[in-house]
């Protein structure tokens, strides 16, 4: 499963692909996390309008596309992802934005060279494309499922995640995680197997040990100001291994990676 393709202990997980030198959640940004020794990456999976299964983080799409530039989208101002089907979203430019950006000065500092023409011409991926790259490489993923905002019961999104992944015969590198439990819960209703990673924001679920057995998770991804090295401890010796984002800080992710921690970071490149 997931784990079995990691190191025991810690490792590194580029978030959202190596997004601090190539456009977040893009075919880009994933292979540079495989070039620069991720040990494996985290996305976010959202849903078009026709239903179909996409690698986008944003709600909306003004941030990391040239939505606002296009001017067939022009009067759909606030331009959200689900409003827009897989052909009106395969149309937007997802990467020339990292370079007008530049959101983590990596193009100042020249490590990233504005000319590299790849990042003009990146998509919005579809959940298969990079479930493909997954089985080629052997590259594990943890895919988080974004709250949808439907109403509650309806978890059609999961479903179809895991017909893909049965599909694609990827379900044993894959991990789901999500904010929205239910999503979590339903996944493990339709697969035993299936990796299962519980993420906690603003504070922990009450009587967390108990609540990660109900949902037989394999892990908690608590984030980082919710995460110390007694809770990493407490949690490895309960069985559950502990995924702590976001950690961009090099010396607070050496701890986490001697605890035992799973650390998602937005620079693989420095910390692989
Ligand atoms: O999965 C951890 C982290 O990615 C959750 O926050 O907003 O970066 O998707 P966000
Ligand atoms: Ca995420």
């Amino acid at each position: 499963m997931f784990f079995d393709h990691l190191p025991q202990d810690g490792f590194i997980c580029a978030h959202r692909g190596a997004r601090s030198i190539a456009p977040e959640n893009t075919l880009l940004a994933l292979e540079k996390a495989k070039e620069y020794g991720a040990d494996c990456w985290e996305t976010d999976v959202r849903m078009s309008q026709d239903g179909e299964l996409i690698i986008f983080h944003d709600e909306t799409l003004g941030r990391t596309t040239n939505v606002a530039t296009h001017k067939a989208f022009q009067e759909r101002q606030p331009w959200q992802s689900d409003q827009f089907t897989l052909k009106e979203l395969r149309e937007l430019d997802a990467g020339s934005w990292f370079l007008r950006d530049d959101p983590f000065d990596t193009v100042a500092n020249g490590e990233v060279k504005p000319e590299e023409e790849r990042i003009k011409g990146q998509k919005i991926p579809l959940l298969r494309e990079i479930l493909d790259y997954t089985k080629q490489h052997c590259f594990p993923v943890n895919l988080e499922i974004k709250d949808l905002k439907t109403p509650p019961g309806d978890v059609t999104v999961v479903d179809r995640i895991m017909e893909m992944l049965q599909e694609t015969e990827t379900l044993d590198h894959v991990l789901l995680s999500s904010f929205r439990h239910e999503y979590l819960y339903r996944a493990r209703t339709l697969s035993q197997k299936i990796d299962i990673g519980v993420l906690a924001e603003h504070e922990h679920p009450p009587n967390l040990i108990h609540y990660l057995n109900k949902l037989s998770a394999t892990a908690y991804h608590p984030e980082v100001s919710l995460c110390d090295l007694n809770l990493i401890t407490r949690l490895r010796q309960a069985g559950f291994r502990v995924n702590t984002w976001t950690i961009n800080n090099k010396t607070r992710a050496e701890a986490m990676l001697r605890a035992g921690a799973g650390v998602i970071t937005d620079w693989p490149q420095r910390f692989s």
